[in-house]
């Protein structure tokens, strides 16, 4: 069917636009395209939000460039590329739909759309640019031990039991907590689970890959933990990072006692935890591999994989544990001493010792409750 002559068209409503060495690139996540957009096009872009004739967008066009056959092709690749779209076509309705259907708001579905055109080959380009990459980056920090001059706090080595059903079983969100210390070698087999070092493996072209109980992506190992200590037996109260190399944790700050309520979001139950587990993301060393939105989902999935151990060590440690995605991020940042852009908090696991093998609702406070149920029954 040939293309109707004078069709009407309008600015796609969800594309993404960039300043950089002073041009505008813009991008459609709809279907990955990515054009330089000069000052004639951004025009058009702008002022076509309503059902426009496109003849008279290619007449603007054709003022702008001074040429006619040169804004036809602009025009139509702006309409190929999903910039534009044409009245009534497939693009149209896939928008339509789209944005219909999909809750979470315009942010993320940038991020979901480009996640889904993400292409992977292996073109010989992509393998040389990937060898380059591999031997500029690989081994960067990968699996750093206690820097040199920093204090730590040697732990015990970790130890598992073998029950996996039953700690699978047994796992449940815990929020009340007892006011009873955990062993230092309770936190390290936790820690371990979470995120130690089981053994390294040779790998052709770069250091040896440090094997971990949570798989990472590309083996990078992609996120660390940092630990929020309120109720540990024989530590400080403080913040330390956890050196999976040295089997160690490494003094942030210690004999301060953090917000912890306020930092997971004014939960009461945060400030009674014996210690909460902190993910961090290791933004470099996950995307000089994994680049744009893949990279961003290989970090959420490494915190998946990371808590889930963690959760489960603490149940076959007998502990409760609840996973907490309710954090005030920025203040979690200033607290572990977080380097903005580079380290970005992803999730966090509190844990401590709890009475019996049931909980209820009650966990949450008892004023909590009063003004959830007064809600729920207006
Ligand atoms: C991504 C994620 C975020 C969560 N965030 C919180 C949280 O901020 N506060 C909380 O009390 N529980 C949180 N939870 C725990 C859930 O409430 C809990 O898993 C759910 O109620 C099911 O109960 P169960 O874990 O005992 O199976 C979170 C769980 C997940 C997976």
């Amino acid at each position: 069917m040939g293309r109707r002559m004078n069709a009407r068209v309008r600015t796609a409503h969800r594309l993404t636009f960039r300043f950089r060495d002073g041009s505008v690139v813009g991008a459609n996540p709809s279907n990955g395209a990515v054009r330089r957009i000069p000052q004639p096009i951004w025009n058009i872009l702008r002022q076509s939000t309503e059902w426009t004739e496109s003849d008279r967008i290619r007449r603007q066009l054709d003022d702008g460039v001074g040429d006619n056959q040169r804004a036809a092709e602009i025009l139509k690749a702006l309409v190929s590329d999903g910039f534009l779209l044409e009245e009534g076509s497939e693009a149209e309705r896939a928008e339509a739909t789209f944005s219909s259907n999909w809750p979470f708001g315009e942010t993320t579905a940038d991020h979901h759309l480009v996640t889904r055109s993400l292409r992977f080959s292996d073109d010989r380009t992509e393998a040389m640019d990937f060898g380059r990459a591999l031997r500029d980056h690989a081994g960067d920090d990968l699996a750093p031990g206690v820097p040199e001059g920093a204090t730590a706090v040697g732990l015990p080595a970790g130890s598992l039991g073998s029950g996996l059903t039953s700690s699978l079983e047994r796992r449940r969100s815990r929020r009340d907590f007892i006011q009873e210390a955990v062993s230092l070698q309770d936190l390290s087999s936790v820690l371990w689970a979470t995120a130690g070092i089981q053994s390294y493996r040779e790998a052709p072209m770069r250091p040896p890959l440090p094997l971990s109980f949570a798989p990472s992506a590309g083996g990078l190992n992609g996120a660390d933990c940092y630990v929020i200590v309120q109720n540990v037996e024989g530590m400080s109260q403080g913040v330390y990072r956890y050196r999976p190399t040295s089997n160690a944790l490494e003094v942030v700050s210690v004999n301060v006692r953090t917000n912890a309520m306020r930092l997971l979001g004014n939960q009461r139950w945060a400030d009674t935890a014996a210690a909460i587990i902190v993910i961090v993301g290791a933004v470099a060393r996950t995307a000089w591999k994994y680049n744009a939105a893949s990279g961003f989902n290989a970090l959420l999935l490494q915190a998946g994989h990371m808590s889930q151990n963690a959760l489960l060590a603490a149940a076959d440690k007998g502990l409760g544990a609840v996973p907490s995605n309710a954090i005030h991020a920025a203040e979690m940042e200033a607290a572990l001493n977080l380097s903005a852009g580079e380290q970005i908090v992803l999730t966090s696991v509190s844990i401590g010792h709890i009475n019996g093998a049931t909980s209820s609702y009650q966990e949450y406070g008892d004023q909590h409750l009063d003004l959830l149920q007064k809600a729920a029954t207006k």
